[in-house]
């Protein structure tokens, strides 16, 4: 209902994430008009800002137009701020009655808390808005960034403390990547497609890689990262929900918890990761690269020198189910690689009773998340001409060119809306967390506890050759022979 009011109330809004991603965020929704009118927002943490020196450090991340001037002022003027403490139940007090007179009105009132916090305060808060801060005649809801935990034993004591205080339908759980285009894509792919739904088995289906790659190391975010490294950062979170969407089976309906319950039973088909169906990697400094390129990840002042942590890593999951059995999902990520890539590949079989003297290469369904989104079907032609040979090719569609002038929002700002609309259907339900955690945990455990070393990879390259040679074990084929042209 756009006339209650709501307050979005962002914890650690100096920080960070608030910075390049929450405040931007908002400001995006609000031009364009797509929250509801009376919302307010309230910043809070440690440190003392006014609104003017907040509003400075998320500037340069705000891409604002100069016709959007006018719209900008409004925007920041439905703003305010408090700087106090994430354990003293006084602070709460008053950000309590910040909130009240920012809302003005004593009537029902809906609340949005934003998590942009660090673990360590992560339990305080929570119990503090519960005891203080909720609306007493409106909706609460609660939205939450990873880490969410950093295993199984400390993610459910995260899991149950969360739901002491609130009900599992006030709590979003952030992946970003459920927030993007192509991964939302997927089920519909999937499902609305008779072509491609009647292929997608085991019957058909040789193997699926799902790739991340970033350009750039750790980028100053070395003291988090140390802790948690490539398989909880990217692997664990982003690569396992693709790997649901792709592999579930059809829901019920597209309600959310027909979709979570889904993509729940998927997982539990998935035995544990083991060490053996694993590369792990970390990048060096390439002395002939340029600027960041030149630096390891062990020069980065704030990672330990004798660091283990893996910046890239490889994993080979198996799907004991009807639809999967016997076909490998091989999850690959790392940092400091050699491009910005995100894709799903889903590799056919080779054609059965070939007459094409082995010339024929396998069709592959390459779901292109970023960035420029684009799906294309790689297929064998007959080279055009007085010719009879074959050649690879492909049925496109990019995005760029067939659709034009589609605006496709950010991650966040979906998700952030979603959260609005009261719609969990893009968030981490708690059941799909902890199934999460257990098909990780034993190997984060085995590689910490036995000190297992990385291979070494030079900034700017693939990445360990290891890991080609366990996809081509796990009947992937790369030929190399093709480059999908996109941009034309
Ligand atoms: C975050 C990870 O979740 O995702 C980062 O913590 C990573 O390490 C980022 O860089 C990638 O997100 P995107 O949307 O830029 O692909």
């Amino acid at each position: 209902d756009s006339h209650v009011p709501h307050t979005f109330v962002i914890f650690g809004a100096s920080g960070d994430l608030a910075k390049k991603k929450i405040y931007p965020t908002l400001w995006w929704l609000y031009r364009d008009n797509l929250l509801p009118k009376s919302t307010k927002f309230c910043g809070y943490a440690r440190s003392k800002l006014t609104i003017e020196e907040l509003r400075a450090k998320c500037h340069q991340y705000m891409k604002v137009q100069p016709d959007e001037q006018a719209k900008y002022e409004e925007f920041w003027q439905n703003h305010d701020y408090a700087a106090g403490s994430y354990d003293q139940r006084s602070d709460f007090v008053a950000l309590k009655e910040r909130l009240s007179s920012l809302e003005s009105c004593n009537c029902s009132c809906n609340r949005i808390f934003y998590l942009a916090l660090p673990p360590s305060v992560f339990e305080r808060v929570t119990v503090n808005i519960k005891d203080i801060c909720l609306a007493e005649r409106g909706w609460n809801r609660v939205i939450i960034e990873k880490p969410f935990g950093r295993d199984d034993v400390t993610s459910k004591k995260l899991s149950d403390h969360l739901a002491s205080l609130f009900h599992e339908d006030q709590l979003y759980r952030i992946d970003h990547y459920l927030g993007k285009e192509m991964v939302q894509n997927l089920m519909t792919i999937r499902f609305a497609n008779k072509i491609l739904n009647s292929t997608w088995n085991r019957e058909n289906i040789a193997s699926v890689l799902i790739t991340f790659k970033e350009p750039f190391g750790t980028q100053g975010r070395g003291g988090y990262f140390d802790e948690f490294g490539i398989i909880r950062d990217v692997m664990q979170n982003h690569l396992l929900q693709i790997l649901s969407l792709v592999a579930m089976e059809k829901p019920t309906s597209c309600q959310p918890d027909d979709i979570r319950d889904e993509k729940v039973k998927v997982l539990k088909s998935i035995p544990a990761l083991t060490l053996d169906d694993m590369v792990l990697g970390q990048y060096v400094g390439n002395p002939n690269g340029v600027g960041e390129q030149r630096e390891g990840y062990l020069d980065d002042p704030t990672v330990s020198n004798d660091s283990n942590t893996p910046t890239y890593a490889q994993g080979v999951l198996r799907i004991n189910n009807e639809r999967w059995d016997g076909v490998p999902f091989i999850l690959r990520c790392g940092k400091a690689l050699d491009e910005r890539k995100a894709v799903v590949r889903i590799q056919y079989r080779d054609v059965p009773g070939d007459i094409f003297e082995g010339n024929s290469k396998r069709n592959e369904l390459v779901i292109r998340v970023q960035p420029g989104e684009a799906l294309y079907f790689k297929m064998m032609t007959k080279s055009p001409g007085i010719t009879f040979d074959i050649e690879e090719t492909e049925l496109d569609l990019t995005y760029e060119h067939r659709y034009k002038n589609s605006y496709l929002p950010d991650a966040y700002e979906r998700l952030i809306l979603d959260v609005f609309c009261g719609s969990q259907m893009h968030f981490v339900r708690s059941d799909e967390l902890s199934e999460a955690w257990r098909i990780f945990t034993p190997v984060l455990n085995e590689i910490e506890n036995n000190k297992v070393k990385p291979i070494p990879y030079v900034f700017g390259s693939r990445g360990p050759k290891e890991a080609d040679q366990k996809t081509s074990e796990n009947n992937f084929k790369y030929y190399g022979s093709y480059k999908w042209i996109g941009k034309k």
